[in-house]
């Protein structure tokens, strides 16, 4: 198991996204309703925020709840929903107090009035504090923020403010909500609960990420675990698209 000091030495991830995948399992396994799983899971997201203030990743970025999230049995919703507006309301403060700041991204036209609120709430609060920038992802689906994307820019071209010949990665890349809110690529994905998939997460964002998958449950993944991917990552060599030799070179 990696350690403290074992990550410490070499470069930590300036942004880690998490799929926090594998509440509902954690919690039949112990004779529970999946709600359960979802309130221990906010334990997890709690702890996992202070051990990134203190080994300095800049940027956390979690999976709270996707578009396709919504098709969930209505009670299940609804529970998550309120678990939301609670934890929003039961750590505010804490957030604060350790220097974090909040952004959120999605589509919120779906979310309900007082959960829109209180993420406005949390969001405000926490706008100048600088030791790590932590992004909820709720009712967030890569697809919609895509096609939202090329709205945008379709409008753009519709009034003359820029030409077809314009658009490119880069143009593409400031229609999209994690660049609209000054937040990185990611540079590690974590992936809970022996799952495999991307789940429609930040697909453009992930192009060049490196992908770690665990089989341990959310509520599970404590910060050993964390250190563990954090090392698994460290042995990586980022290639960029060019050659082992290349990086080396540059590195010289
Ligand atoms: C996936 O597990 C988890 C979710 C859909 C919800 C995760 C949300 C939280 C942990 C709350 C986060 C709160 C804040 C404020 C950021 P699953 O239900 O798909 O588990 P399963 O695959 O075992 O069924």
């Amino acid at each position: 198991m990696a350690s403290l000091n074992d990550i410490k030495q070499r470069s930590i991830p300036n942004h880690i996204a998490v799929i926090m995948d594998g509440n509902g399992r954690w919690a039949q396994q112990k004779g529970k309703d999946r709600i359960f799983g979802h309130q221990q899971g906010v334990e997890t997201v709690r702890k996992t925020i202070e051990t990134c203030v203190e080994i300095g990743v800049r940027y956390l970025t979690v999976y709270a709840f996707s578009t396709e999230n919504w098709k969930r049995e209505p009670e299940e919703v609804n529970a998550l929903m309120s678990l939301f507006v609670n934890a929003c309301n039961a750590e505010i403060d804490n957030l604060h107090k350790n220097n974090v700041q909040v952004k959120a991204i999605g589509d919120f036209s779906m979310l309900s009035r007082e959960c829109t609120t209180e993420l406005q709430r949390l969001i405000d609060k926490t706008k100048n504090n600088t030791a790590l920038t932590f992004v909820i992802a709720i009712s967030y689906g890569s697809r919609w923020e895509i096609a939202r994307a090329a709205k945008l820019i379709a409008e753009q071209i519709l009034q003359n403010r820029i030409s077809i010949d314009e658009i490119d990665e880069n143009l593409f890349d400031n229609y999209l909500q994690t660049n609209q809110y000054d937040i990185p690529n990611p540079d590690l994905l974590i992936r809970t609960s022996e799952e495999y998939r991307l789940s429609n997460f930040l697909l453009w964002q992930l192009a060049y990420a490196e992908l770690y998958f665990t089989n341990v449950l959310w509520p599970d993944f404590t910060r050993e675990e964390l250190f563990k991917a954090i090392n698994d990552f460290q042995r990586r060599t980022r290639r960029f698209g060019k050659t082992t030799e290349q990086i080396k070179n540059e590195l010289k």
